[in-house]
């Protein structure tokens, strides 16, 4: 009985829901959001001088993944505009979702992986090819391709050169054991927070 008058309280408020996203009266999709600014400006880490890299492609590694905003994504904080400076690059415990939230009550999620070289939590395993593919083509070693939420089709034009610079950097970072949460299929509930990144058109008045 219990369970039948929560079920009806549920369909009595979903079908207000849709009642009002129909005639557009007062509906807000964006209500349970909140407008943050990511940081985009942050110094990024220091490379470990390694025998297996010239220092100018640390260097460059450096500079490029500054440029790229790479840390943008994969530092905690940094989506909400709080960077966790003990953690830079090592992850985002903040994700983001590829579904559209105003279609999706719950949206699927992806969170930024952690990137410094962690055995266990980060790149520690993948070799330097791996890196390079991911990162210019977005394709992983079984050749499944990732989701465009990682921007690899904007760095489809750095040279195989700039590529391999980027990679050695981070291989040659420090080492931070930070396990990001796993990505959330659409239609599953996300327990960790998430942002929503959205360009919106305006609809015709008449
Ligand atoms: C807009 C946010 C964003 C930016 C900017 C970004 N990434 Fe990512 N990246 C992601 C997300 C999200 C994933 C996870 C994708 C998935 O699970 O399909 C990811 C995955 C990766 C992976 C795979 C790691 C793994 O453990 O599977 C690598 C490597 C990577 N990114 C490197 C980079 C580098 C290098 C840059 C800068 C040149 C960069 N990313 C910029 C969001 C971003």
């Amino acid at each position: 009985m219990k369970t039948l008058g929560k079920l009806l309280l549920v369909s009595y408020l979903l079908i207000f829901a849709v009642g009002c996203a129909d005639n557009r009266s007062g509906y807000n999709p964006l209500a349970d959001f909140e407008q943050l600014d990511p940081a985009t400006i942050f110094a990024m880490p220091e490379a470990i001088p390694s025998p297996n890299y010239s220092t100018e492609q640390l260097q460059r590694g450096r500079y490029m993944v500054g440029l790229l905003g790479c840390g943008s994504c994969h530092t905690d904080g940094a989506l909400v505009g709080n960077v966790n400076q003990s953690r830079l690059l090592a992850g985002s415990g903040t994700g983001i979702a590829y579904s559209s939230p105003f279609i999706d009550d719950f949206p699927g999620i992806v969170y930024p992986p952690n990137l410094t070289p962690d055995m266990e939590t980060g790149l520690g395993s993948w070799t330097m090819n791996r890196l390079v593919q991911m990162i210019r083509v977005g394709t992983t070693d079984h050749s499944s391709r990732s989701l465009p939420v990682m921007p690899w089709p904007a760095f489809v034009n750095i040279t195989e050169e700039d590529a391999f610079a980027v990679a050695a950097y981070l291989k040659s970072l420090t080492p931070v054991k930070h396990q990001v949460p796993s990505n959330v299929s659409r239609g599953q509930r996300s327990v960790a927070p998430y942002v929503h990144f959205g360009v919106y058109q305006s609809l015709p008045t008449d």
